[in-house]
């Protein structure tokens, strides 16, 4: 038999909850498909915080560098103000890991109602492959008030680093600024993720940027698609202005096959794809460093006003969870997992109540891991 050791941080709200289903799922097809996962529970979220005042230390963060996966309910709290934990935890991992992939499948399974009149699963099924260290998402910027001022911003990378010496002067009250980077390095990677992956599917991949305004940083990016779709001849590609694929996503989203983006427009345009597969409680990613130690997760929040009450849908989690899998090499086990998602779904009967069904969390989780146990 298998054995796996995966780290796994339930989280804030409901984290826990989601997590606990995600794992008695997989754990039901260890039990099928004979491996089996040791997992190894971190306290991390705003808890923990409030306790220790750790958010992620360098020192967890190395241990968990051991493991090729972690498996993440959600991180969230509103005792906390917004940012300190996403950034602090959530952004930390992406960027320590070096995940540069956040992979999200927009699928609309059988059985699901989607808010677009006429679409059914064989329009919707594409993948988003969204830059996920990059862009505004760096983390520099800073305010100054009237007069003269200096800053100095960096960004200290494995893959490389940048350093920016500002002299600033500004007769407006006050000034708030942000840099958004990209590196030729970086664009590349996740590029030819997105690919690679188009390879294996309908060989399509749609690139999305704002070159038309913000034509230095997504100049490079466009330049870089260029250069990489020249090496793939077989893959038709097209550009797109992200607030036009936003439409076309709603329009015809039977267009689009790979999705590849930088990271903050992938923010956005990766919650409308959540919505048209029928919601967030439907939504997974991962966050993915293909040599490294990749991240599973729900695409949705810690929802804290639904926290202990055993009400939401564990199917984002549950589909994550066989994300997670799969990366393990665990193909069959994963795909057994979302087959069985999909059978919940089409039955139709054991669902919860963003799916107008009235069943809990765990039974929800419960009914999955039994449709894996009978495949
Ligand atoms: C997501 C979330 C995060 C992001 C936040 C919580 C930092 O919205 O995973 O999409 O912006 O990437
Ligand atoms: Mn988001």
């Amino acid at each position: 038999m298998t054995q796996y050791k995966i780290p796994v941080i339930p989280g804030d709200g409901i984290g826990p909850e989601v997590i606990f289903e995600g794992r008695k799922v997989i754990d039901a097809a260890g039990e099928r498909f004979g491996f089996d996962i040791e997992w190894i529970e971190y306290p991390h979220g705003a808890n923990h915080y409030l306790e220790t005042g750790e958010l992620i230390s360098e020192g967890t963060l190395k241990e968990l560098s051991g493991y090729p996966a972690i498996y993440l309910g959600s991180i969230g709290d509103p005792r906390i103000a917004p940012g300190i934990l996403e950034k602090g935890i959530l952004l930390t991992a992406r960027f320590y890991f070096d995940q540069y992939v956040n992979l999200r499948p927009i699928k609309l399974l059988d059985g699901v109602w989607t808010p677009l009149k006429d679409k059914t699963s064989k329009d919707i099924d594409f993948v988003v492959v969204r830059e996920n260290t990059e862009d505004f998402y760096v983390g520099i910027g800073g305010r100054a008030k009237k007069g003269a001022s200096k800053d100095i911003l960096e960004v200290k990378r494995t893959l490389y680093s940048a350093k920016f010496g500002l002299d600033i002067e500004t007769d407006s009250e006050e000034i708030g600024y942000q840099i958004g980077l990209i590196s030729k390095e970086g664009t590349k990677r996740v590029m030819e993720y997105a690919f690679s992956i188009a390879e294996n599917r309908k060989k399509h991949v749609s690139s999305v940027d704002k070159a038309n305004v913000l034509s230095d940083i997504y100049g490079l990016w466009r330049e870089e698609f260029n250069t990489i779709s020249a090496k793939h001849p077989s893959v038709k590609t097209d550009f797109n202005f992200v607030d036009s694929i936003t439409m076309w996503f709603v329009k015809n989203p039977e267009w689009f096959d790979v999705v590849v983006t930088p990271n903050m427009f992938g923010d956005i345009i990766t919650d409308l794809g959540a919505i048209i597969q029928g919601g967030l409680g439907l939504a997974p990613g991962g966050n993915i460093n293909p040599k490294g130690t990749s991240m599973f997760e729900p695409i949705h929040g810690s929802a804290p006003k639904y926290k202990n009450q055993n009400k939401v849908n564990p199917i984002a989690t549950i589909w994550a969870g066989a994300m997670l899998i799969e990366q393990l090499g665990e193909k069959e086990a994963s795909a057994t997992i979302v087959d069985a998602i999909q059978k919940n779904l089409l039955a139709s009967i054991v669902k919860t109540y963003d799916m107008g069904g009235m069943s809990s969390t765990s039974d929800v989780g419960s009914d999955i891991a039994r449709r894996v146990m009978d495949s």
